[in-house]
């Protein structure tokens, strides 16, 4: 299962991918705009910084602004062109789908988000979305079960072979890679915090904090 790190923070970047286990980046409009990027060309530059962290093979979905097709199509376009890494993140709406299907007949990979629904999974899936991204914790947040979703795409995308990688979203808890994991999804994107808490264990450190305790009392360092 690959790792995203769902942030526009070239600090958290680096931190996770300093660890060996990212395997890419989400953005999104309300991420880029915690990072204090002002202009277009602010924000064009920064997204080839955070390529610059990543290697061969990883890569950072950029998200598009504009909602009509031929806005959706232009930007995307450029966002492509930036660095191969970018894959271009698009909503999805009736002209979000028609632009992915345009950029699947360009090669440009996309991903299709804010996805909430098994039929909304499947038309980013028809029109050739390298990622379908449903957003787990936004639909545990309003009483729907997020995981019982990412269940029912995986159950169709491999019931029609589906190509499009499943990228769950909006996990917020460690309990939801756990899960998709045992899913089986192609791959989670979550903030940094959820990331580093997959290495705690209490057990882990009580056992530490003896074998050092044990050791020291008898060998002089
Ligand atoms: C997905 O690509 C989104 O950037 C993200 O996962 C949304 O997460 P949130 O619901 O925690 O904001």
């Amino acid at each position: 299962m690959k790792f995203f790190l769902d942030t526009a923070n070239l600090n958290e970047i680096k931190e996770v991918k300093k660890l060996g286990i990212l395997d890419g980046v989400t953005t999104n409009p309300s991420l880029i705009s915690k990072e204090s990027l002002f202009t277009e060309n602010e924000i064009m530059n920064h997204y080839i910084s955070i390529c610059n962290i990543l290697e061969e093979g990883e890569d950072i979905s950029a998200e598009v602004i504009g909602d009509s097709y031929q806005k959706i199509i232009e930007e995307g376009e450029k966002l492509s062109l930036l660095n191969s890494k970018i894959v271009v993140k698009v909503p999805m709406t009736k002209e979000g789908i028609k632009a992915i299907h345009f950029f699947s007949k360009k090669n440009i990979d996309t991903n299709c988000t804010l996805v909430f629904s098994v039929t909304q999974a499947i038309l980013a899936a028809k029109v050739g979305a390298k990622y379908v991204s449903p957003f787990v914790g936004r639909l545990d947040d309003i009483s729907y079960n997020g995981l019982n979703l990412i269940k029912e795409i995986k159950n169709i995308y491999d019931n029609y072979r589906f190509k499009t990688k499943i990228l769950a979203a909006s996990i917020r808890t460690p309990l939801h890679i756990i899960e998709c994991s045992k899913i089986g999804v192609d791959a989670v994107t979550s903030p940094v915090g959820v990331i580093l808490s997959l290495f705690n264990h209490p057990m882990t450190k009580i056992g530490l904090d003896k074998f050092m305790k044990d050791y020291k009392s008898k060998i002089k360092l």
